[in-house]
């Protein structure tokens, strides 16, 4: 044959390979390429029972509020990290520099320059400064443990919470980190005095 027409004979086999495998792929579903969203099973909101939670799944620490700084119970919600080691103590500094520093100033002593209010300028950023986390007057020496960690967790007046950026273990972690520095133990209220 000539090598022309064979070459125009492959060409014209092709062409009708391709055009019955188009035809016939309008109806074999068995091809992943015919599957289309648009014929998909829907479900309506609430139409189809909500799968329940797999074993051991963990509600995002975000979502939940275990307390609240102005309770007595939240005040008294413990440390777990009971004898802190050196590696606890980095983790809460490092935590500390990443997420507090900004506003709290190195080691919780302040003048930390997003949060400077400058009057003569008419710059008045923070209407409730930021406190003293450590040194003289420090207000972590009047906070209890849970105290601190609830407001790492929900945030204060209008200090940012952190439950969505930190865990749990960083969160203590960092309130461990806080009462290494000067100024920061708690000093605990006096028990009250037994009636007599
Ligand atoms: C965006 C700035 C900002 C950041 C970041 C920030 N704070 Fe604060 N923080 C404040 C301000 C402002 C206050 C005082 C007003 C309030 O309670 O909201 C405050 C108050 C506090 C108090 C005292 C609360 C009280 O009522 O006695 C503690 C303790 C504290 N912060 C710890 C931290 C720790 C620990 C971090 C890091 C996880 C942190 N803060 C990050 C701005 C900030």
């Amino acid at each position: 044959m000539h090598s022309a027409t064979r070459s125009r004979l492959h060409r014209l086999a092709a062409a009708v390979l391709c055009g019955a495998g188009l035809l016939a792929s309008s109806t074999a579903n068995a091809f992943p390429w015919d599957w289309d969203m648009v014929d998909a099973e829907f479900y309506k909101a609430y139409e189809w029972a909500m799968m329940s939670l797999p074993d051991g799944a963990v509600t995002m620490n975000h979502y939940v509020r275990n307390g609240d700084r102005m309770t007595p119970q939240g005040q008294a919600i413990k440390n777990p990290l009971t004898s802190p080691t050196n590696t606890d103590i980095v983790v809460g500094q490092r935590m500390f520099s990443i997420y507090c520093q900004a506003c709290h100033g190195v080691e919780g002593k302040g003048g930390a320059p997003v949060t400077k209010n400058d009057p003569a300028n008419g710059i008045k950023r923070y209407p409730i400064p930021p406190p003293m986390l450590s040194g003289p007057g420090a207000i972590t020496a009047v906070r209890s443990d849970g105290y601190i960690y609830l407001t790492i967790r929900n945030g204060g007046a209008i200090m940012p919470r952190y439950a969505s950026q930190l865990d749990d273990s960083e969160m203590w972690a960092i309130v461990t980190y806080i009462r290494t520095l000067d100024g920061a133990t708690f000093a605990a209220p006096p028990e009250p005095a037994e009636n007599q």
